[in-house]
């Protein structure tokens, strides 16, 4: 029997799992949040392994504060860095395979052209530092190990940009919203989607490992996401387009973050819905969980 354990499963993608995991009760699901199962704690997990019969671990548990890594780079690294690596080491010895989640943070966002998952990256500040060396440390230890990078998460779960412009909207006339940074927002929903058709569908491809990415179609810069999240919430607030220069944050953002998806679509078949599609999705999502 599939036995799937779920590392930070309180944040947004972990919820998301939860919440599809209903769906597959022929799976053993595993959710340990923060304080039940702290990554850092090398003793804490090799007891779990021996406890439970793991056949699939997926590392949503992350330092994801941004701009905060930037003054805190040994709680960042701990987290993002050492962990990964003793976790992917781990799976290695059960022979379960390790999923871990990256971002597109590992590139620096000079280039116009969407990023493939091969291509050189340029980590630019703390964060993003410590989750590229999460990746290496990964591969390290095992080989085997399956990273998704994803990016611009938002989820009916947690806190994220959708749901910050709904709470400004509902607090200010106006808004500033940068409009030169361009990725791909990405429905957490979607990512639990794809992962689970990987395992249940592709486990010989997955346990050969690899590098891949996986975002909602399309891009949109900031200011295209806020926009979008007015129209669907039917606020009047007004947004006002805004250069990065002009809202400075501790952590440098890249520009251009958009990433190519054609490997993990060929190679496992999975799908990625169009961004304002998936937007749509969670709106109706987290109206329901209000009624
Ligand atoms: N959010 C994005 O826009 C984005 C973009 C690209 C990639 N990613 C990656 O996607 C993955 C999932 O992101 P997310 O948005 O779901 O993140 P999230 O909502 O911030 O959730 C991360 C979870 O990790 C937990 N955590 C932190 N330190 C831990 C530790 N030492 N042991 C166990 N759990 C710990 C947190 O718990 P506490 O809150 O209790 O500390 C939190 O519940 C992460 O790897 C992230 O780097 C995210």
């Amino acid at each position: 029997m599939e036995q799937i354990l779920v590392t930070g499963a309180n944040g947004q993608l972990g919820s998301e799992l939860r919440l599809l995991s209903a769906q597959y009760k022929h799976i053993g699901w595993h959710f340990v949040g923060h304080s039940d199962l702290d990554i850092t704690n090398s003793n804490a997990l090799a007891r779990f392994f021996e406890q439970h019969p793991i056949t699939t671990l997926i590392n949503c548990a992350a330092y994801t504060a941004v701009d905060k890594a930037e003054t805190n780079y040994d709680q960042a690294y701990a987290i993002n860095a050492t962990a990964v690596g003793n976790l992917a080491q781990l799976c290695h010895i059960h022979k379960a395979q390790f999923i871990h989640i990256s971002t597109d943070f590992v590139f620096d966002g000079t280039q116009n052209t969407p990023y493939h998952p091969h291509q050189t990256v340029n980590p630019i500040g703390v964060y993003a530092q410590t989750k590229y060396a999460g990746e290496q440390l990964a591969m390290q230890h095992n080989p085997n190990s399956l990273i998704i990078r994803t990016a611009w998460v938002y989820s009916a779960f947690g806190n994220n940009f959708p749901k910050t412009m709904l709470r400004l909207f509902a607090q200010q006339p106006n808004l500033n919203i940068v409009y030169d940074q361009i990725g791909c927002p990405t429905y957490a929903a979607d990512i639990a989607s794809a992962l689970l058709h990987i395992i249940i569908h592709q486990k010989e491809k997955a346990a050969q490992g690899g590098i891949f990415h996986y975002v909602n179609a399309g891009v949109a810069s900031w200011y295209d996401l806020a926009m979008a999240v007015r129209q669907l919430s039917g606020s009047n607030c007004i947004l006002n387009a805004i250069e990065s220069h002009q809202y400075p944050t501790p952590a440098k953002r890249p520009h251009y973050s958009v990433l190519a998806t054609n490997e993990i679509r060929a190679t496992f078949g999975v799908q990625t819905p169009y961004w304002h599609d998936a937007l749509a999705r969670w709106w109706t999502a987290i109206n329901l969980n209000k009624s």
